[in-house]
């Protein structure tokens, strides 16, 4: 079993985005510069912020956090991103998910302008990527398909099961990996909450991608021996030892699925911390006028 390590995968892919930078402001170019809105205090979205910015820092971008109550309108809201859509320093910003239940995601989506999407949400930047065009493809799935190609693990025809259909993970994924590519061409299957009997299906997956939120979901039995296991869930749960209080898990039991496979995604330190660094790969994208000219 070979661990997928986000943590040194992460680190290599901002290595070779902070070399670009330098080149970029070396030769006269601007900063990239990328902006986050936080609506409210949750806790989960408080810290994958806090790490969005930690990363520009670390790569070399500029960043702006702007902080908005949780009381804060949908007008509100869509005044902000209008102003960054016209910011011309800002070069994309992300409104990070989910948002106060009175505002609604769609509308908020909707009004980023596409070249400034970095998180690949927008409607224009789904069918794209869905057709193969160039688009800022959503960071999870990106990260996941960068982390196939720096293990260099083979898709060619395999039988990739995604389970879960979110329009941020699930959906995109399942799209991404059955397109023609290097690190892709495989046969999906697409379990959700209506499946029946969802193990009959993981069995027989060569590659299993777990998106569901569901803390431990998948066990031992529902794996294939030799399969490539990549975890997204992070769940918090429940955990009196811990300082916090709470402990990180994946929607996979690790301890008992991960002898049965070939390669395994941690959690924590693992598909999240792609997340992030495909986050600034797609800021660099932007900077660079790479998806739209
Ligand atoms: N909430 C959970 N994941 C994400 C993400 O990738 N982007 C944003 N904006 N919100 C999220």
């Amino acid at each position: 079993m070979i661990l997928l390590d986000g943590k040194k995968t992460s680190a290599e892919v901002k290595a070779e985005i902070k070399i670009e930078v330098d080149k970029l402001k070396a030769s006269g170019g601007k900063t990239p510069h990328l902006a986050a809105v936080l609506v409210g205090n949750d806790g989960a979205s408080e810290t994958y912020v806090a790490s969005k910015v930690r990363s520009c820092e670390e790569v070399g971008f500029k960043s702006t956090l702007i902080r908005m109550e949780a009381s804060t309108t949908e007008e509100q809201l869509l005044e902000i991103i209008h102003g960054l859509n016209e910011d011309t320093d800002i070069d994309g910003f992300i409104v990070q998910l989910p948002l106060p239940k009175h505002i609604n995601e769609e509308n908020v989506t909707k009004a980023i302008l596409p070249n400034k999407d970095v998180d690949g949400f927008h409607p224009v930047n789904v069918g794209r990527m869905s057709l193969g065009q160039p688009s800022y493809i959503s960071a999870t799935p990106y990260g996941i398909v960068q982390m196939l190609e720096k293990y260099n693990i083979d898709t060619q025809g395999k039988h990739c099961v995604v389970i879960g259909r979110s329009n941020i993970v699930g959906r995109p994924m399942s799209i991404l990996m059955s397109q023609a590519g290097k690190f892709a061409n495989c046969t999906v299957t697409v379990c959700h909450s209506k499946t029946k009997d969802i193990a009959s299906f993981t069995r027989s997956a060569d590659i299993l991608i777990v998106a569901l939120g569901k803390a431990e979901f998948v066990t031992a039995d529902m794996v294939k021996e030799g399969a490539v296991v990549i975890d997204v869930g992070i769940t918090r749960v429940v955990d009196t030892t811990k300082k916090s209080g709470f402990a990180i898990k994946g929607d996979v039991k690790f301890d008992e699925v991960a002898p049965k496979c070939s390669y395994i995604t941690p959690v924590p330190g693992g598909v999240g911390l792609m997340t992030v660094a495909s986050l600034m790969k797609n800021t660099l994208f932007s900077a660079k006028k790479e998806i739209y000219k």
